[in-house]
């Protein structure tokens, strides 16, 4: 396994950014997350730096920082600042994206089931464009839209039938999912927004699956959009951006991924030959919506042993750490590093690492070799995406607390949660 850069040794002591995780354990408990804004930055950069090379009066690109990957508003007002949209998919992303500073202008709302009061925060806050994903979402937008005399900004998320070679549970773009609108049905769909008077079209998207290592299905889809966009142009629908969604995967373990900048070079140079042969001189935007590719490799969830435990078949280390607090592993049997924070010499076993909540699905690891003893300190690596952002309260377990290391600081984003705040909501009927 290779550590992500932001995250070394120094003197046998696994640190974030040179701050040592043991100190952070001590100050602020565990479980924890700790972050690096260098990481997050950095990724960020890398779209963004890209972006700007490929720049030119005619091709312009917004990159929409896909919001469910990582939520706290410490994080989005750090990408935020550095010019980034956000990709939400509720009104609760919508208004942290707000409380964070963000420019509610370079929102763009995808999302399957967007209900009547989501559309209309939305619609008040004047987000950059709307994906639908269905034509009875598109009659609601509109009537909406109607009521609160306003335009909608939308953009059909459209289902372009590749396979994306990925997990089965987060691949997106196959004709059996439930997103998007059918290839087939496009066309239609768009004429039928064009006579919307409260609708005003901007462009087309898709996303078509997560943690993807090559960008061959990426780039069979932008060809099938900038396709429908040609089509659309001779039914007189000129669209001005095409949002390609998000994807590209990282390193858990010994994955190569395609290099960001190596993949928005091939989109930019389809794109610009695209153009130039079909639509020379209209101005047009490029979309992206990375999550995982800037948030996962940027942080780690550190965690204590409370136990070993051995039987007739295996060792375990339990965790103070849980599938509550990092599900990935129990939901879609995802593989994550896990390095002591303290090397230690000595004599090693194969570990199940596996947390207290009540299941046996409940482990974050499986058959890792470590020397470690009750009191020892675990980092689960590459924790940055979909860990927090779907960490839940079962076994009514407080979520663990957040640290965001910047400039060799640390700084508490999120306090762990107490367990009275847990059913505080909750009512006795007598
Ligand atoms: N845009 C849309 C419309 C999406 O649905 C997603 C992710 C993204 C962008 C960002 O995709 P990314 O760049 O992160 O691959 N919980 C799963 C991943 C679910 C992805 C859901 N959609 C996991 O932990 O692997």
């Amino acid at each position: 396994m290779k550590t992500a850069p932001h995250f070394y040794y120094q003197n046998d002591i696994l640190t974030v950014d040179g701050v040592r995780l043991d100190e952070l354990a001590s100050q602020y408990g565990t479980p924890l997350y700790v972050y690096s804004k260098a990481a997050f930055t950095e990724h960020y950069r890398q779209y963004a730096d890209t972006c700007l090379a490929h720049q030119s009066d005619e091709i312009r690109s917004l990159v929409c920082y896909s919001v469910k990957s990582n939520s706290n508003i410490a994080i989005l007002n750090i990408l935020g600042r550095e010019g980034a949209g956000f990709d939400i998919v509720s009104g609760g992303e919508l208004l942290r994206v707000i409380a964070a500073g963000g420019d509610p202008r370079k929102v763009i709302f995808s999302g399957v089931g967007k209900t009547a009061d989501e559309i209309r925060l939305a619609l008040e806050h004047d987000i950059l464009c709307f994906n639908i994903e269905s034509l009875a979402e598109l009659h609601r937008i509109e009537r909406i839209a109607a009521e609160m005399g306003k335009t909608a900004r939308v953009s059909f998320r459209v289902n372009p039938d590749v396979d994306p070679k990925t997990h089965p549970y987060i691949s997106t773009g196959l004709k059996e999912n439930k997103f998007g609108i059918p290839y087939e049905e496009a066309l239609e769909s768009y004429m039928t927004a064009a006579k919307m008077p409260h609708i005003a079209i901007t462009g087309i998207d898709c996303h078509i699956g997560s943690q993807l290592l090559d960008d061959a299905p990426l780039l069979e889809a932008l060809d099938k959009l900038t396709d429908l966009f040609d089509r659309l142009a001779q039914q007189d629908i000129e669209l001005h951006h095409i949002d390609i969604g998000g994807g590209i995967g990282i390193t858990y373990d010994d994955e190569q991924p395609v290099p960001i900048a190596d993949y928005l070079d091939r989109v930019f140079a389809r794109i610009a030959a695209w153009k130039k042969a079909k639509h020379p001189g209209t101005p047009f935007t490029m979309v992206f919506e990375p999550g995982r590719s800037i948030s996962g490799n940027a942080g780690l969830l550190l965690t204590e042993v409370q136990y070993l435990k051995t039987n007739a078949e295996k060792h375990f280390a339990i965790v103070d750490g849980a599938m509550n607090d990092l599900m990935r592993p129990s939901l879609y049997e995802a593989w994550h590093g896990v390095l002591p924070v303290t090397k230690r010499a000595g004599q090693t076993a194969v570990y199940d690492i596996v947390g207290p909540v009540c299941e046996s699905g409940d482990w974050l690891a499986r058959q890792r070799e470590l020397s470690i003893k009750a009191g020892d300190l675990l980092a689960v690596m590459s924790a940055g995406a979909y860990g927090m952002a779907m960490s839940s309260n079962y076994n009514t377990r407080g979520r663990a607390a957040e640290i965001l290391i910047a400039d060799e600081q640390a700084h508490l984003i999120r306090r762990r949660e107490r367990p009275e705040e847990l059913f505080a909501l909750e009512t006795v009927v007598s």
